[in-house]
């Protein structure tokens, strides 16, 4: 690289130029390097002696090494141009929306943010940050170290880096207590959340609230009309509210939120400088810490998801009308998905009666749910929604629809006769989805004329609660059907990923050998649902396996074992339904789980679980006495959750999931895994190493060989013997 000229990447240019040089020559290279990138990173203009700095670094203005540097020699400059004061602003969409989370994990570069947050704190002229978008984390942090912030009505502030498993470490947990005191600033950065501006007013982390067509003309003002007035001189009281603090401690489980506490304990004892010390600290353990490394590697996981090689979301067909064929607990909750972002649907049933029940069905739901109770859904919003919504019973109803949803039971049959009904009289643009959970794609695309536009888009139980959808690909699915499903997760504000067409898709093929290996351990002497599921909610999952059948039911995964002749003993391979022989007694004993208020565990008390004798004693006849007898919290955690991780490479061998990361977002969105462990996948290979996985499974499918979801898939076994990483995957199919 020639100085002076900056390679189109100026960030890795500065670092060429660390090695050699002193200090002072280095940061004279640095800026005039960064100057030319970072001047088009941030525009300076002077107008009537206010100079204006616009951060422009798409898509979210980021804080990367070239705006940070931008905005050190922007206030160099304005001092150099004796402005009367500095206002920065964002272009685009948002004030800077945080760091530059790529730069993470990478050599740190100048300047650091320390030097950008001094920068505007200690100027001797009154700065002023103008917020639109949302400012977060680092952006938030900048517009604290600004000595006036005015905020447009409809932004937002906050400080999320816990779900980065980190804090926020340009001054944020020093800065927030002394704006808004150190009760509302731990609530703020424990919980992540972003801030209305209301709000933010009323707390004093903002001055004032304007228009957004005013926002800068504002900030001008103000700083021309205002002194110089530094945050870091504010002093802070100690925590008031000792019964929710002592609550958000309770809460604050993880290694980031318990920091983010001390940090504030830090900023109550301690002036600025030794609270910024403190937090330095703590940021660099969190930084890389295994937690922050799974939190990390999700926040990049669910925005790749989205996207599928080879189909552009411009093939999606605009859907002004949706139709939902079904109106049990599964189509009532995709048809109110659909009216809570705007969509116009029609609920088709099998009678007019049925209709209407379903119609009823979801006005209650709405009528039950916390937000209409607490009056964030008001009347007039659920009469709205309710007004997006139709009944019908003559199938002729849904032609002008443009995207159709299926979400009758489970039945192969019932489902081609509705799609060779849906292929009659819908427009041939209109897609058509099924949201079968096992189901073949093309076994029901067949029923249809062009099987382009039939594709899966299987929603989770309640639809409109959870946050995963998961869309699959048939062999014959066209590209406008995919892109339709996919735009549509992003617009119904899912987390949305592809799946290939083959039984339980990617979550539910997943959980077959996970279930499988929980049953197994019932077989030694100690072990009952009790110490499974506590192993596993020690581990972090949201619902033990045996917590999560009671409440899934019983009998439905006995009806289909027994659909497909697995609960027949004459018919079945015993060695590898050896572990079902439990579930399916359970489920002949009729403790079909929290609806009946008994399955592997007693519900006296409605949805509350307790130790019941007689599932003991139903286990007693299950009990092989060859078997260790005392198995521990880790062996349930190893061979369930390595069952789990070793089919996700099998997965992504039969090319079902995009990405590894796909799988982790499955099961972590869908799931319960939790998410500071990153997924199974992310967890097996970056927390336990997958040398470490192919040899417990090996292990394990030595002392019992005929289990076939124990062997290593081939895919995890070449890339451990070969110590490849898991993002290197494709190199080994
Ligand atoms: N760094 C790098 N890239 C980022 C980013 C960031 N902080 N925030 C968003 N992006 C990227 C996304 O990866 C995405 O890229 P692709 O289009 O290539 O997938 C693109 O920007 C758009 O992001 P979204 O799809 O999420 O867009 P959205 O409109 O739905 O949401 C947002 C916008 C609210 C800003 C959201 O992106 C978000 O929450 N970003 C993260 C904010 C954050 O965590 N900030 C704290 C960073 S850590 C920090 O600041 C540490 C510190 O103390 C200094």
């Amino acid at each position: 690289m020639v100085l002076g000229q900056p390679s189109m990447d100026g960030n890795l240019g500065v670092l060429a130029l660390h090695p050699r040089g002193s200090g002072k020559e280095q940061l004279e290279l640095l800026w005039q390097l960064s100057r030319s990138s970072s001047m088009s990173a941030v525009r300076y203009a002077l107008r009537n002696g206010v100079a204006v700095l616009h951060v422009t670094s798409p898509p979210v203005n980021a804080l990367g090494a070239a705006v940070r540097a931008g905005l050190v020699a922007s206030m160099e400059r304005a001092l150099a141009d004796s402005a009367t004061g500095l206002v920065v602003v964002g272009d685009g969409l948002t004030f800077p929306a945080g760091a530059d989370i790529t730069e993470f994990g990478k050599p740190p570069m100048e300047p650091s943010f320390g030097e950008v947050m001094r920068a505007f704190e200690d100027a001797d002229i009154p700065t002023a940050a103008a917020i639109h978008g949302t400012a977060l984390g680092g952006g938030f942090e900048l517009a604290m170290s600004c000595h006036y912030r005015v905020m447009s009505s409809c932004a937002r502030v906050g400080l999320p880096e816990v779900h980065l498993g980190i804090l926020p470490g340009a001054g944020g947990t020093q800065r927030l207590p002394r704006l808004v005191g150190a009760d509302a600033a731990a609530e703020i950065m424990v919980t992540g959340r972003q801030v209305s501006a209301e709000e933010a007013l009323a707390l004093g982390a903002v001055d004032a609230v304007v228009a957004k067509a005013d926002l800068e003309a504002e900030a001008v003002k103000v700083v021309e009309a205002s002194p110089v007035r530094r945050t870091k001189a504010v002093l802070v009281d100690g925590f008031k509210d000792a019964d929710s603090i002592a609550k958000l401690k309770a809460r604050a489980t993880l290694d980031a939120p318990k920091s983010i506490i001390q940090c504030v304990e830090a900023a109550v004892c301690n002036d600025m400088q030794d609270g910024l010390a403190f937090e330095e600290a703590r940021f660099r353990e969190l930084q890389g810490s295994t937690q922050a490394n799974a939190l990390q590697h999700l926040f990049f996981a669910e925005r790749a998801c989205s996207k599928v090689p080879g189909v552009s979301p411009e093939d999606a067909v605009d859907v002004r009308a949706a139709g939902v064929v079904g109106g049990g607990t599964m189509g009532r909750g995709i048809a109110m998905c659909f009216v809570d972002n705007g969509l116009p649907v029609t609920i088709l049933e099998t009678s007019a009666d049925a209709a209407a029940a379903a119609i009823s069905g979801v006005e209650e739901t709405y009528r039950r749910s916390s937000a209409f109770k607490r009056g964030r859904l008001t009347e007039e919003a659920l009469t709205a929604k309710l007004n997006l919504l139709s009944s019908a019973s003559d199938v002729d109803a849904l032609k002008d629809c443009d995207l159709v949803v299926e979400a009758v039971f489970e039945d192969m049959a019932v489902k081609r006769s509705i799609f060779a009904d849906l292929d009659r009289v819908t427009k041939p643009s209109c897609v058509l989805a099924s949201n079968t959970s096992t189901l073949s794609i093309d076994g029901i695309a067949g029923a249809v004329a062009d099987p382009a536009r039939v594709v899966g888009m299987h929603f989770f139980s309640p639809a409109n609660v959870m946050r995963l959808l998961e869309n699959v690909r048939g062999a014959r699915t066209g590209p406008a059907a995919v892109a339709t499903a996919m735009a549509m997760g992003k617009r119904l504000r899912k987390t949305t990923v592809l799946a290939g067409d083959d039984f339980g898709f990617i979550g539910n093929r997943m959980l077959e050998p996970y279930g499988r290996e929980c049953l197994a351990l019932l077989r030694h002497a100690n072990c009952g649902p009790e110490l499974v599921d506590a192993a596993l909610l020690e581990y972090g999952m949201a619902m033990g396996f045996f917590q999560m059948s009671d409440l899934a039911g019983n009998d439905i995964g006995y009806a289909v074992r027994t659909s497909l002749g697995l609960t027949d003993a004459a018919s079945r391979d015993p060695a590898v339904e050896y572990s079902a022989d439990v579930a399916d007694a359970l489920a002949r004993a009729g403790r079909f789980g929290q609806k009946v208020g008994r399955g592997w565990y007693a519900y006296e008390t409605p949805r509350v679980p307790s130790s019941d004798p007689a599932v003991a004693e139903l286990i007693a006849g299950f009990k092989d006495a060859s078997l260790a007898p005392d198995v521990t919290r880790g062996d349930v955690v190893d061979r369930a959750l390595l069952a789990l991780a070793n089919e996700g490479f099998r997965v992504l061998e039969e090319g079902l999931a995009l990405r590894p990361s796909d799988i982790d977002v499955v099961w972590t969105s869908g799931y319960g895994f939790p998410r500071h462990r990153g997924g199974p996948m992310q967890w097996a290979a970056d927390d336990v190493g997958l040398a470490e996985v192919k040899a417990t499974l090996e292990a394990l499918h030595a002392a019992r060989p005929d289990v076939p979801y124990l062997k290593p898939a081939k895919l995890l076994a070449d890339m451990a013997d070969a110590g490849a990483k898991l993002g290197d995957w494709e190199k080994f199919l």
